[in-house]
């Protein structure tokens, strides 16, 4: 038996070297490839969106430069965002289009890893390393972001300028409620002058994750948990409302680092969350267990209730029911690890 770590006696120093050796695609989609994404016959826009972004990575692996006395007009680089719902595998996409065009050559990361990289390194450093490169890839842009949505668009001009190409996803807007909408519009508006560059390809489909409506296998008791963080290798354990007091004092683009080496995080005495800020943070933390395939064990009450009624009726009820479907299938993985162990 060993006495587990504890998520808030970490508090992650990032150096900018690392911020930027970070920029690659997470875990979940190391293995994201055109080959593995399964494009539904019922939606053709999935194999039209695949098709494209195959040319696009074929033109980005001939040489950038002509040469010679002739030099060739410059052609703009290409910009690609792709629009769909939740789960239509849209950062499968954004992260096979990176492997395809090569880890060295392409950059991989969310909206706020890139601001994060400007607050480190500075404006100017930060588009003079990403300018070395052929492709920038921006996995969920926050467009309810006003400040930093101004900073990435001048990021990304200045980047099309130097000749890299780009490709997006983005969140949604939290005004838009109607279900099905699409994001295309407020990014192009969100990005402004930039916006007449970017070729839009919209994905159309299900939540491949097929769980739309949210699953509760039922909360552990606080014991359970306890044993089992006792018991598995690379467990954490802490106390639900510790977590939430320590996520306040971690900058969100640092809650990937916070999970260095973890293998399974549990947590006692979960509960519904009152308040949106709190809740928030919690959303960002359940994308970072996502993308780095943490399981996780909820002893308390678990995932349900967790959001209030308010929260998942409200402007960023999208965010909330996409944790919520995260966090299912980490639940689901964190019971099957922990009876594997127990047999
Ligand atoms: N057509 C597909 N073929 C194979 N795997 C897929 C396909 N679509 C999605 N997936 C897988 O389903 C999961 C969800 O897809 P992904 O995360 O890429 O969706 P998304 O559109 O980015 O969703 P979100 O809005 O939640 O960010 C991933 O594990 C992804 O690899
Ligand atoms: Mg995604």
């Amino acid at each position: 038996m060993t006495t587990p770590a504890a998520l808030c006696d970490v508090s992650p120093h990032v150096p900018p070297a690392r911020l930027l050796a970070d920029l690659v695609p997470p875990r979940h989609f190391t293995d994201a490839r055109f080959a593995t994404y399964r494009a539904n016959p019922e939606f053709p826009s999935q194999g039209a969106a695949v098709a494209r972004l195959e040319e696009v990575a074929a033109t980005l692996a001939r040489p950038r430069t002509g040469g010679g006395l002739f030099r060739r007009k410059k052609q703009a680089p290409p910009a690609v965002y792709l629009d769909g719902g939740f789960g239509v595998g849209k950062t499968h996409l954004l992260a096979s289009l990176a492997h395809a065009v090569g880890t060295d050559a392409a950059v991989f990361g969310t909206f706020v890893e890139y601001t994060n990289l400007v607050g480190a390194l500075g404006f100017r450093a930060t588009v003079d390393a990403l300018a070395t490169k052929t492709l920038v890839c921006i996995d969920e842009f926050e467009l309810d972001d006003p400040g930093d949505t101004v900073l990435m668009s001048r990021l990304l001009r200045e980047l099309a300028d130097a000749g890299v190409a780009l490709a997006a996803t983005s969140n949604t807007l939290p005004e838009s409620l109607g279900e099905g909408r699409f994001a295309a519009e407020d990014f192009l508006r969100e990005i402004q002058a930039l916006s007449s560059r970017f070729e839009v390809l919209r994905v159309d489909g299900p939540d491949y994750r097929a769980r739309a409506t949210v699953t509760d296998a039922g909360a552990l008791p606080d014991d359970v948990v306890r044993g089992a963080a006792q018991v598995t290798p690379g467990a954490t354990l802490d106390a639900f409302d510790d977590l939430l007091r320590h996520l306040a004092t971690v900058h969100p683009s640092r809650y990937g680092a916070l999970l260095d080496g973890v293998g399974l995080v549990t947590l006692t005495g979960v509960h519904p969350v009152a308040e949106q800020s709190v809740a928030l943070r919690l959303v960002v933390l359940v994308d970072r267990l996502y993308d780095r395939d943490v399981p996780v064990l909820l002893g308390g009450s678990g995932e349900s209730g967790l959001f209030t009624p308010e929260m998942l009726g409200g402007g960023y009820r999208k965010k909330y029911f996409r944790a919520l479907s995260r966090l299912g299938a980490l639940a689901d993985d964190g019971r099957r690890l922990v009876e594997t162990a127990a047999v």
